[in-house]
C-alpha cells in the first residue's frame, strides 16, 4: 500500500439488511473471548455490505477474517477493493467525473450506459478466478450501487442488473478515504465465494462466526428479498438452522440474526421451532 491511511472504514456498498445501525447493540452479544482476543478467527458466510466485519476488524483483535456471499457480483467487488484498490479509485473517478459534468436529463442516459456496459461485461465475466479485468467491473458496480434506485441489487432470470436510475441529487460515487480505509482492514481476509454451509470447510480453532441470512419473507403475500437469483427459501432456513445446531457444540461461539416473523404474526412459530433444540440467547 503506497497510501497509509486511518481513518475508520464502513461499508462501501449500500446492502440490503446491512447492519451499521444495530452495532451499538449487538456488542453485548459479542462473545467474551472475541473482546479479550482469545478468538482469532472471524466468519461472516452471509458478507452483504459488509458492516459487522468491518466493526469487528477494527475493533477487537482478531487474526484473520473469512468472508464469503453466493453474490457474485458482491464478492467480486470485494475481492477488488481488497487487491487493487488505487486501480479501482483511478476508474471510479472517470465514471464520476463523467457523471458529474453532466445535467440531470444526460445523468441517466449515462446510468443506463454504464448499466448496458455492466450487463455486457457480466457474462463474459469468470467469477471464481481473480483478474484485472474485475477492476472496471466492481467500478462499474460501485457506480451503478450509488446511482441506482435505493442501492438494490437485483438480477433478471437473463442474469442483468435491473435496477432502474434513483435521481439522487449528490450521489457519493466515489468515497477515496474509506476505499482505502476498507482495503486495508480487508487485508487479514480471505474473501470468496461460495453458499454458507460450505464454510465448514475452512473452519480453523478459535473462531467466531455471525451469520446474518436474508430476511424469511413476513407474509407469503409479501415480495421476496432477492439479493441474487438464488433466493433463501425456507428449505435454506431449515439448512442454516441444521448447520447452526452442528456447530454450536462444545462451547462454539456462534451468533445469527434474523427478522422475527412474529411481529408480523405473533402465532408465527417458524424460527423458535427451528432452533429450539439449542441453548441459544433469544432476544
Ligand atoms: C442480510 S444480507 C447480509 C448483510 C450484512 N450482514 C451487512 O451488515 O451488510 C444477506 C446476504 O446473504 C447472501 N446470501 C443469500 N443466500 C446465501 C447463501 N445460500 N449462502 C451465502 N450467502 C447467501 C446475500 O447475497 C446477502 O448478501
Amino acid at each position: 500500500m503506497n497510501n497509509i491511511n486511518s481513518s475508520v472504514a464502513k461499508p462501501f456498498l449500500k446492502w440490503a439488511g446491512g447492519k451499521t445501525q444495530l452495532l451499538e447493540q449487538f456488542v453485548e452479544y459479542f462473545p467474551l473471548e472475541l473482546k479479550n482476543g482469545s478468538l482469532k478467527n472471524y466468519y461472516e458466510p452471509f458478507l452483504g455490505g459488509g458492516a459487522v466485519f468491518f466493526f469487528i476488524a477494527q475493533n477487537y483483535p482478531i487474526k484473520k477474517a473469512y468472508l464469503s456471499d453466493i453474490n457474485e457480483d458482491l464478492v467480486l467487488a470485494f475481492s477488488v477493493v481488497q487487491q487493487n484498490v488505487f486501480e479501482l479509485i483511478d476508474e471510479l473517478t472517470l465514471l464520476k467525473d463523467e457523471y458529474i459534468r453532466r445535467d440531470d436529463p444526460e445523468r441517466e442516459k449515462y446510468f443506463y450506459k454504464i448499466r448496458e456496459f455492466y450487463n455486457s461485461e457480466r457474462i463474459k465475466t469468470n467469477f471464481n478466478k481473480y483478474s484485472t479485468d474485475w477492476i472496471p467491473h466492481a467500478a462499474k458496480l460501485i457506480f451503478l450501487n450509488k446511482t441506482c434506485f435505493n442501492g438494490l441489487f437485483r438480477l433478471n432470470r437473463k442474469g442483468e442488473f435491473n435496477v432502474p436510475f434513483g435521481r439522487y441529487k449528490n450521489p457519493g460515487i466515489l468515497d477515496q478515504e474509506n476505499l482505502t480505509s476498507a482495503s486495508r482492514v480487508l487485508q487479514i481476509a480471505e474473501i470468496f465465494l461460495t453458499d454458507f454451509e460450505n464454510i465448514k470447510n475452512k473452519i480453523n480453532d478459535d473462531f467466531f462466526i455471525y451469520f446474518d441470512p436474508p430476511y424469511r419473507p413476513i407474509s407469503l403475500t409479501s415480495s421476496f428479498t432477492s439479493y441474487s437469483k438464488y433466493d433463501f427459501t425456507e428449505d435454506d432456513q431449515r439448512r442454516l438452522a441444521q448447520f447452526y445446531g452442528e456447530l454450536g457444540v462444545n462451547g462454539n461461539k456462534l451468533m445469527l440474526s434474523n427478522s422475527d416473523s412474529k411481529n408480523e404474526n405473533p402465532s408465527d412459530h417458524f424460527f423458535e421451532k427451528l432452533y429450539n433444540k439449542l441453548k441459544y440467547r433469544w432476544n
